[in-house]
């Protein structure tokens, strides 16, 4: 199981060595300029600070692991794309049918740039739709100061540890961590890209101040209204819907395109595995487990609930952020 993680040896050692460490989920994580990474990241993230060169109208899509960013880079990518590829349902023509939506946005921030060089995002058309983990204070200092937009998709803390313990069991071969000890961990925030509050904090202060800029979603509130956030994303993405498209129903082809049950149930979705990382190859299913608002309470003992809520609570007192 050692050699389908992060290893400290692949990292950058020099930097590394200059890092608080301590013992994460399934290695050790390092601390870079407050946010928890693997070795592998660590490099990564310096590695795109150093060669990305980003462009005014770069919409990048933000998110923690695990609060949704598979179904953000679905809904994204087919609004951003309907002129070219048209939602026609039963038509099977459209790419989210064929291609995971992980692979339609890629990400800024990779820990093999040797496998996927940097460069690589130099070739795409403009605009270009990223994806990134990254907590703001890890972009690129360019991506603010050109006035590059983001949407930043957030999730119930509770779900959020919920989705992130089935996903480390499943993805790592050989590799389990109890629930006990990750709810440990996940509650001092040590995870990845952690600490969680600090991540959704960022993002949610740069959103009060620049609105325009910074379009700050929850997942859950998504859930419950995805007609809704379809014609916000649109909207912010400067491609918003025609009064003719509203009326032929456009804006619900997508949601019902890009809805937990249809791209579960696509093979593309469903089977096989893919290495998109480098060196640890995953089921591609394990991107769409229970698609639930609320799981937490058939996993969480209510005094682990309360805790983690207090946890959550505190951190974000003051904010405006609530959940
Ligand atoms: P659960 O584990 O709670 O089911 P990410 O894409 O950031 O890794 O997040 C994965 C979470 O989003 C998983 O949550 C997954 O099931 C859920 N998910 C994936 N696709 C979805 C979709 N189209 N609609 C709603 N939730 C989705």
């Amino acid at each position: 199981a050692e050699s389908n993680h992060d290893g400290a040896e692949e990292g950058d050692s020099q930097l590394l060595s200059t890092l608080p460490t301590r013992q994460g989920m399934w290695k050790p994580f390092f601390l870079y300029r407050g946010c928890w990474l693997t070795p592998r990241s660590v490099t990564s993230v310096a590695l795109v600070q150093s060669q990305f060169t980003p462009r005014p109208d770069d919409v990048f899509l933000a998110t923690y692991p695990k609060c949704g960013t598979t179904w953000l880079k679905a809904l994204a990518f087919a609004i951003a794309n309907r002129t070219v590829h048209p939602i026609v349902s039963g038509s099977g023509a459209h790419p989210l049918l064929t291609t995971h939506p992980q692979d339609l946005v890629p990400f800024l921030e990779l820990p093999h740039r040797d496998v996927h060089p940097i460069a690589d995002l130099d070739k795409l058309p403009s605009p270009r739709l990223l994806s990134t983990h990254m907590p703001p204070s890890l972009l690129p200092p360019g991506v603010p100061a050109l006035g590059c937009r983001v949407v930043y998709l957030c999730r119930e803390p509770k779900d959020v540890f919920v989705s992130t313990w089935h996903y480390m069991n499943k993805v790592g071969e050989g590799f389990h961590i109890d629930m006990g000890a990750s709810f440990e961990l996940f509650c001092e925030g040590m995870t990845l890209c952690g600490p969680l509050w600090e991540h959704y904090l960022g993002y949610w202060n740069q959103s009060v101040a620049e609105p325009d800029r910074v379009l700050f979603l929850k997942y859950d509130e998504m859930m419950a209204d995805t007609t809704k956030h379809v014609r916000m994303l649109a909207k912010f993405l400067r491609v918003p819907f025609t009064d003719e498209e509203v009326s032929d129903g456009a804006v619900e082809e997508i949601v019902s395109l890009c809805s937990f049950e249809t791209l579960k149930s696509l093979p593309v979705n469903s089977s096989g595995v893919s290495d998109r990382i480098g060196g640890m190859p995953m089921e591609n299913s394990s991107y769409f487990r229970a698609g639930k608002v609320g799981d937490w309470k058939t996993h969480l003992t209510e005094e682990m609930a309360k805790r983690l809520d207090g946890i959550v609570e505190e951190k974000l007192r003051g904010s405006g952020l609530t959940f």
